[in-house]
């Protein structure tokens, strides 16, 4: 895996140096701007925001999460239309959000001209934080979208139908990332993908999607704009 396939930048400007069509999907975990209820709870640092303090590992906090609602809105039609260019007619966006944001996430995504097609939930089962007397917030959604319809080349080699729901619990002591995703989660949205697709993830962390696209034979390209999640996802693909 060449380490470069992870690009250090703004991925507003870099999606901007790509030809349209360049990718077969663009599947990421944006800054989902929430972790709260109210406005100055999500303008915390998101070291805050995202892990229990007094956790032994540290991670370094990341940029793009404190937009208000509206701003976050406009943000992501932005960067999903651009999205939307560089993606092969019959491609795929696949983009996580949380429970607040994601009513917002499926309309920013048709704004953007893509076709929404339906919701995969991550469950990260009742380990996660319990909120007494209302139900555990333990999932997260992938709004999934293509770019018209699917690819003849879609319908044909890849004759699957990966389960809905993937339950899987990680470990504070696993992650690369504070808000890092399990491979294997990302290995299975992968599934739908034909053989040899290209894959972009805008908003990379520590590297996830790439990895996963590499063990799943697709190549994966990301974008990083925090030199530490940079550093490393690129010796996470070295390795
Ligand atoms: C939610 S995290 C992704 C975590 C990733 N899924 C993982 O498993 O490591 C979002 C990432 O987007 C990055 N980011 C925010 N704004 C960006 C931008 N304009 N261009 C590129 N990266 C950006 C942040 O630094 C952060 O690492």
């Amino acid at each position: 895996m060449d380490t470069q396939n992870l690009i250090h930048g703004d991925s507003t400007d870099i999606m901007r140096q790509y030809a349209d069509g360049s990718f077969t999907a663009v599947i990421t975990d944006p800054p989902y701007a929430s972790g709260g209820m109210t406005a100055s709870e999500r303008r915390r640092r998101t070291s805050a925001k995202y892990q229990v303090q007094g956790t032994a590992k540290t991670y370094a906090d990341f940029p793009g999460d404190s937009r208000d609602q509206r701003a976050h809105f406009i943000w992501s039609v932005e960067w999903m239309k651009e999205a939307y260019r560089i993606t092969r007619e019959g491609g795929w966006i696949m983009a996580f959000a949380d429970w607040r944001q994601l009513p917002c996430t499926s309309d920013a995504m048709q704004c953007a001209g893509w076709i929404w097609r339906g919701l995969v939930v991550w469950d990260k089962t009742e380990a996660c934080r319990p909120s007494l007397g209302m139900f555990r917030n333990q999932a997260e959604y992938i709004v999934i979208g293509t770019k018209g319809s699917l690819g003849s080349e879609q319908k044909r080699p890849v004759r699957v139908t990966p389960a809905g729901v993937f339950r899987k619990y990680i470990k504070p002591g696993d992650k690369q990332h504070l808000t890092g995703k399990p491979v294997e989660l990302m290995e299975h949205l992968m599934q739908v993908l034909p053989p040899n697709s290209r894959v972009l993830d805008p908003f990379a962390g520590s590297g996830t999607t790439i990895l996963a696209a590499r063990n799943m034979g697709h190549e994966g390209v990301g974008i990083e704009i925090t030199p530490e999640y940079v550093e490393i996802a690129r010796s996470r693909l070295a390795r």
